[in-house]
């Protein structure tokens, strides 16, 4: 996560309206704009944690919730679109019972589609909460769906062991 706004800093530091554009990026490949990305980029940018405040808020664009315990973002960029992006994407679709930025009713999974994750050389590329998987095939799909289910385990999942 915090590795996101650092490139994103990286990326955009110095160049006019380099606040909105580093917030836009991050709001892009995370699905919201995390508290401890705000802290990095207030300290790597050195603008002050309110003056970022004021931008999220003032902008519905921004959220600042995760609009799922893990955000999938599929890249459908040039790159990983003729790679084979929209095969990754009817896969979430099926195995998770939704569409494009919708969540799982547990709340745990969002799908959403982004522009270019900035790492073309692995398409087709996808990321979970900020994590990279790069070369994917469908076929890899059901175990990242397991990882994280394991990292956000179901509440039925739970009520059914007791
Ligand atoms: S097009 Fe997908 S990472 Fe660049």
């Amino acid at each position: 996560m915090i590795d996101i706004a650092a490139l994103a800093v990286k990326k955009w530091k110095g160049e006019r309206g380099s606040l909105i554009m580093a917030l836009h990026e991050i709001q892009n490949q995370m699905g919201y704009v995390p508290r401890e990305a705000t802290m990095e980029i207030s300290s790597q940018m050195n603008v002050p944690l309110a003056r970022i405040y004021e931008v999220l808020t003032f902008y519905n664009y921004f959220k600042l919730e995760a609009p799922g315990k893990a955000v999938i973002s599929i890249c459908t960029g040039t790159a990983c679109y003729l790679k084979g992006a929209p095969a990754l994407l009817d896969e979430f679709k099926k195995d998770l019972g939704i569409g494009v930025d919708e969540a799982t009713s547990d709340g745990i999974f969002h799908l959403q589609c982004v522009r270019c994750l900035g790492c073309c050389g692995l398409a087709p590329v996808v990321s979970v909460n900020g994590k990279i998987y790069g070369k994917l095939k469908p076929s890899d799909i059901k175990p990242i769906i397991a990882e994280w289910r394991e990292v956000f385990p179901a509440k039925e999942t739970a009520n059914a062991a007791n």
